[in-house]
């Protein structure tokens, strides 16, 4: 969900009716988690602050008016919280088929197919259909703009990963992890609303012109296949992975064995 808080106070609440203790200026969603309870999310990670920009992670807290983002709603004392009411349920759907519109849908071709939280997601919160023409979004927005529907081309100035703006859902979670993990200021936001993007640089837009210094922390949080090491585009992702222990010195690493 999202990082621990540290406090000495504890908050007693209950998600979907079950009692759970957590420390003060812990998230709804974190405290869910505690009981138990998955609640969908794509921008929200353990790493990184909360952002509360995909909408997927709404809950419905007794007192409180609409519908929350359980990531940036921290808990209070006797806090109800429902995950799962139909509305949110009725919720989370609509947004997942607005993203899924806007997304390629070259799902069995793509390098991350069966590691991608959009996938994942799509499937947690039961979406079968999408009403929309796949892109459609996407077209419509750059028809009224100009006649070149295309998607912005792949960034592969890095040499380790390559972004690609078509399979991007904003949710900065690229940015953050390059900020609070990296301590580097690599990536922006640019525009507002539905047309903001992810822009590595200022105005050179190109990672290897920017400050990115290729700690791949950007890659390791993206929940698409929008950052992703060349390497997996090029063997794709394994199948299975065997942890094994370097044999070199007596410290005992332990590493992926595809
Ligand atoms: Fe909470 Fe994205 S996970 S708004």
């Amino acid at each position: 969900g999202t990082p621990a808080a540290k406090s000495d106070v504890t908050v007693n609440l209950t998600v979907d009716g079950i009692a759970v203790a957590v420390p003060y200026g812990t998230s709804v969603m974190r405290a869910a988690a505690v009981a138990g309870i998955t609640v969908p999310k794509l921008c929200a990670t353990d790493h990184v602050s909360a952002f509360g920009s995909c909408r997927l992670c709404v809950v419905q807290i007794d007192g409180m008016r609409g519908t929350p983002a359980s990531c940036t709603t921290p808990v209070a004392e006797g806090m109800v919280v429902h995950t799962q009411t139909e509305d949110v349920a009725k919720i989370r759907k609509g947004v997942m088929e607005l993203y899924i519109s806007d997304h390629p849908l070259d799902c069995l071709t793509c390098a991350a197919n069966g590691d991608c939280e959009l996938q994942d997601m799509a499937g947690a919160v039961g979406l079968r259909e999408v009403r929309y023409e796949p892109g459609a979004n996407h077209f419509a927005r750059r028809d009224a703009e100009g006649p070149n529907p295309e998607y912005r081309p792949k960034d592969e100035s890095n040499p380790y990963f390559t972004f690609d703006p078509a399979k991007c859902i904003v949710c900065s979670r690229c940015v953050r992890a390059c900020e609070e993990v990296q301590g580097t200021f690599a990536l922006t936001i640019e525009g507002r609303g539905f047309d903001s993007r992810v822009s590595a640089g200022m105005g050179s837009d190109s990672f290897l012109s920017s400050d990115c210094v290729s700690c791949g922390a950007c890659v390791q949080v993206c929940p698409t296949a929008t950052l992703i090491e060349n390497k997996v585009i090029e063997i794709g992702t394994p199948e299975h992975v065997v942890k094994t222990t370097c044999a070199y010195c007596g410290v005992g690493c332990s590493f992926d064995a595809h």
